[in-house]
C-alpha cells in the first residue's frame, strides 16, 4: 500500500453523536437506555462499563432510573408508557426523525393518509408510523405501484409521502415518480438524511479512485453494511485488529469510511495501523486527503461552526419548508425557505438545483440537536454590503429602486442596502415632489460607506449629469436641421419654452409652439411636459439650439387653400377691429380682413358702425394673395350680389391689409341691413 485516504464523512452522524454525548454526560447518574443505544458493541460496551445498560422494554427499566430514548426515536406507545411511569426521559431522538414525526402527525390530523418508505420492523419505521392515524409502509417502488394501482381510490386521495432518514435515495426517486404518474393531490416530502446521503456518495466517489475500500463498524449496523454492500472494492471491519496488514500489500490506494455508529477511536486505531504499515514497509507516505492527517480530518468533519460563518455546501434536498444542505460537517443544515428569497413567487427549485453548491450564512448552530439554521439571504445582504462598499471605492454606478421617502430625501433599496439619498441628489427639480419616483428603479453612485453606523448615502444626480454630458456630447455631433426629438419642458418664458432633448436644452419660441393663436407658453405648457420637437438651427459654438413645435403639415394657410378659393361665401367671425377695417376669423390660425369700404354697402365712419368683436357674418372671398398670405373679405360684395342697383359708391379697390397669416373680414350683413 503507497496511499491511503480518509472520507471525511466517516464515523458519527450529528444524531449519533448528540445521543452518545448525551449519555456520557449522564455517566455516573442512575440511566439506561431503552434498546442499545447504537449498533456498536464497542460502544454499548464501553457504555455498560460506565454504568449505563440498555433494556429491552419499558417494564425492565429498573426502579429510580432515568431512561434515554435512542437516536430511532420510540413509538408513540412506548413514550406514553414511559410518562405513565414518571420516569425522567432523555429523548435522544435525532432532531430529523422528530421532523418527521411533526410532519406525519400534523398531516394525519389534517386528514392526509401517510405513505410511509421504509424497512417494516425498523424501529425507526415503526416509530414514525405510529404518529399518523393511518400509516400504510412500504419497502420498494413496486410495492407502491402495486398498492396504488390495487387501490385506486386512493389517488384522489390526499396522501402524504415521506420516508425513512436512512432510505435509499434511487428507490425513493423511483417511489416519486410512481407517485406523481398515479396520483393527483399527493404531497411528496423528501425526509431521506442527508448524512447517509452524503457517506454513501463520498464512500463511492473515493472507491472509485482508490483499489480498495476499507468499510469500519460493526457488523449489525444496518448503515455499515449499506455501506459495505455499495462498492465491489469493499471489505469490512470492525476494528484495526481486523486489519490483513499483509493482505494490504497487493493494494496501491486505499480508502477508509466508516458507519455511522463507528466511534472516532476505532477509525483512529485503523489509521494508526495503516500507517504504521506504510512506514514499516519504507514506502513514502501519501497524506491522506488534501494533505490532512486523519486527526486534523476528524477535526473538520466534527469543526464547531459558529453563528456568522459564511460556509459553502451541497444543496442535497428540496422540501416544501426547507432546503437541506451537505457542509461535509457532522451537523443537518437546512436554510428555511423565508431564509432562500424575500420573493414569494420563485419557487425554490428556480433558485437552487440538488446537487449544486450553495454559499450560505451560518445563522444559528444547535450543538444540542446537531443543526444548523442557513441563510443565504443574508448571506446576500453580506455580499451586498461588501458590493456597495466597493461601489464607493471604484465608483461603480449601481441600481436599485426607491423604496421610501422621507424629509431629507429617499431611501433606496441596493440589493437589499438602503441607501440614502438626500433631497438634493435624487436629480428631482426643486420643489418637485418625491413621490414621482417612488418604487421606480433608479441608477446611482455611492458617495459615503460608514459600516460601523449603518450608514450608506448616495447620488441619483451624479448618474445623469455623467448621462447628461454624455448624451449632450452625442447630440452635438449627430445634430442637423429637421432632426426631431422628443423633449422635456425644463422652464418657461414669456417668449417661449427651454426643452430638454436628452442632454442639452434647446428653445423653442412662443410663434413655434402653435399654429393657433398662443398668448404666452405657460397658456399650454407646464415644467415636466413631454413635447415633441425639431431642429430649426443651432450654433455649435454658442451652445444654442433653436427648436420648432408647430409641424408644417399643420400649417392652417395650407389647409385654407386647400379648402377656399376666391369667390367663395363663409361664415366669419370677428376677432379684432382697427380703424381701417375689420379681421375676421376664417378658420383656426387663419384670419381676413374685411377693409372698412367693405364692410357695409354704404359709406361707415368706422367699423364698429357696421360690425363687433365677436359678431359672426357672411362674407365673400375676394382675394388670395398666396405670397403673402393675406386674405380679402366683403361683405358688400354680397349685397351687391343680391341689389347691385343700390350699392353706393365705393374705392374702386379693396386693399386687403392683414398681419403675416391674417386674412379681412366683413360685416354681419343683417345688420348692415
Ligand atoms: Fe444520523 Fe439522524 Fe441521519 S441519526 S443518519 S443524522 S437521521
Amino acid at each position: 500500500m503507497k496511499s491511503f485516504v480518509v472520507a471525511k464523512s466517516a464515523g458519527f452522524c450529528f444524531g449519533v453523536k448528540r445521543a452518545v454525548d448525551m449519555a456520557l454526560s449522564l455517566a455516573g447518574s442512575r440511566v439506561c437506555t431503552l434498546g442499545p443505544l447504537l449498533h456498536n458493541k464497542q460502544v454499548v460496551a464501553k457504555l455498560e462499563a460506565l454504568g449505563i445498560k440498555a433494556v429491552n422494554s419499558v417494564e425492565d427499566i429498573p426502579g429510580g432510573h432515568a431512561v434515554i430514548i435512542r437516536s430511532h426515536g420510540v413509538d408513540l406507545e412506548t413514550h406514553r408508557a414511559l410518562i405513565e411511569r414518571g420516569l425522567e426521559i432523555h429523548d435522544a431522538t435525532c432532531p430529523c426523525v422528530k421532523r418527521i414525526h411533526e410532519i406525519v402527525s400534523a398531516e394525519s390530523e389534517r386528514g392526509g393518509l401517510v405513505l410511509l418508505f421504509g424497512d417494516r420492523g425498523h424501529p425507526e419505521v415503526t416509530a414514525t408510523a405510529s404518529y399518523a392515524e393511518n400509516a400504510t409502509v412500504f419497502s420498494s417502488a413496486d410495492e407502491l405501484e402495486e398498492l396504488l394501482k390495487t387501490n385506486p381510490e386512493l389517488a384522489d386521495k390526499r396522501l402524504i409521502m415521506v420516508s425513512q432518514t436512512t432510505a435509499s435515495r434511487n428507490e425513493w426517486d423511483k417511489c416519486v415518480k410512481i407517485s406523481k404518474k398515479l396520483c393527483t393531490n399527493a404531497e411528496i416530502l423528501d425526509t431521506i438524511c442527508n448524512a447517509t446521503n452524503f457517506r454513501l456518495k463520498e464512500a463511492l466517489e473515493l472507491s472509485s479512485r482508490c483499489d480498495l475500500l476499507v468499510v469500519v463498524g460493526d457488523r449489525g449496523s444496518a448503515n455499515t453494511r449499506g455501506l459495505a454492500m455499495a462498492s465491489p472494492k469493499a471489505a469490512l471491519i470492525e476494528s484495526a485488529g481486523e486489519l490483513d496488514c499483509a493482505g494490504l500489500a497487493g493494494y496501491e490506494r486505499v480508502a477508509v469510511t466508516a458507519g455511522a455508529s463507528t466511534p472516532p477511536e476505532t477509525i483512529e486505531e485503523v489509521v494508526l495501523k495503516m500507517t504504521e504499515e506504510i512506514n514499516a514497509t519504507n514506502t513514502p507516505v501519501e497524506e491522506a486527503g488534501s494533505g490532512e492527517s486523519f486527526a486534523e480530518l476528524l477535526e473538520q468533519s466534527i469543526k464547531t461552526l459558529n453563528t456568522g460563518d459564511k460556509v459553502k455546501g451541497v444543496v442535497t434536498a428540496i422540501t416544501p419548508t426547507e432546503i437541506h444542505v451537505e457542509l461535509g460537517t457532522k451537523h443537518a443544515a437546512y436554510i428555511p425557505l423565508d431564509e432562500l428569497t424575500d420573493d414569494p413567487e420563485i419557487k425554490a427549485e428556480e433558485l437552487v438545483k440538488i446537487g449544486e453548491e450553495i454559499e450560505t450564512f451560518v445563522v444559528r448552530v444547535n450543538d444540542v440537536e446537531g443543526t444548523v439554521k442557513l441563510s443565504k439571504k443574508k448571506l446576500d445582504t453580506v455580499k451586498s454590503w461588501e458590493d456597495v462598499e466597493n461601489a464607493l471605492d471604484t465608483n461603480v454606478i449601481l441600481e436599485g429602486i426607491v423604496k421610501e421617502e422621507n424629509k431629507g430625501g429617499v431611501v433606496v433599496s441596493v440589493k437589499g442596502v438602503r441607501v440614502f439619498v438626500p433631497s438634493s441628489q435624487t436629480g428631482l427639480p426643486k420643489d418637485a415632489p418625491m413621490s414621482a419616483i417612488m418604487n421606480t428603479k433608479v441608477k446611482l453612485r455611492i458617495t459615503e460607506f460608514n459600516r460601523a453606523r449603518r450608514r450608506v448615502v448616495g447620488s441619483i444626480r451624479s448618474v445623469q449629469q455623467e448621462t447628461r454630458r454624455a448624451n449632450a456630447e452625442n447630440i452635438w455631433s449627430t445634430i442637423e436641421v429637421g432632426r426631431k426629438y422628443g423633449g422635456i419642458v425644463k422652464s418657461l418664458t414669456s417668449y417661449g419654452a427651454f426643452v430638454d432633448i436628452g442632454g442639452v436644452d434647446g428653445m423653442v419660441h412662443v410663434s413655434e409652439l402653435s399654429w393657433n393663436r398662443v398668448r404666452q407658453p405657460s397658456d399650454i405648457l407646464k415644467p415636466g411636459d413631454k413635447l415633441d420637437v425639431y431642429v430649426l438651427s443651432f450654433d455649435p459654438e454658442k451652445k444654442k439650439i433653436s427648436l420648432g413645435h408647430r409641424r408644417p403639415e399643420d400649417n392652417p394657410w395650407n389647409r385654407f387653400t386647400a379648402s377656399f378659393k376666391v369667390g367663395d361665401t363663409v361664415s366669419v367671425k370677428v376677432v379684432k377691429l382697427m380703424p381701417f377695417g375689420a379681421f375676421a376669423e376664417v378658420m383656426p390660425g387663419v384670419d381676413g380682413l374685411i377693409h372698412i369700404s367693405q364692410l357695409s354697402d354704404h359709406r361707415i365712419g368706422k367699423p364698429a358702425d357696421a360690425v363687433s368683436e365677436g359678431d359672426t357674418v357672411t362674407v365673400k372671398i375676394t382675394d388670395i394673395d398666396m405670397e403673402r398670405q393675406k386674405i380679402s373679405l366683403s361683405i358688400r360684395a354680397l349685397i351687391e350680389e343680391i341689389e347691385p342697383e343700390s350699392i353706393p359708391e365705393g374705392p374702386d379697390e379693396i386693399v386687403a391689409i392683414a398681419e403675416e397669416g391674417k386674412t379681412l373680414i366683413a360685416t354681419d350683413i343683417e345688420e348692415t341691413e
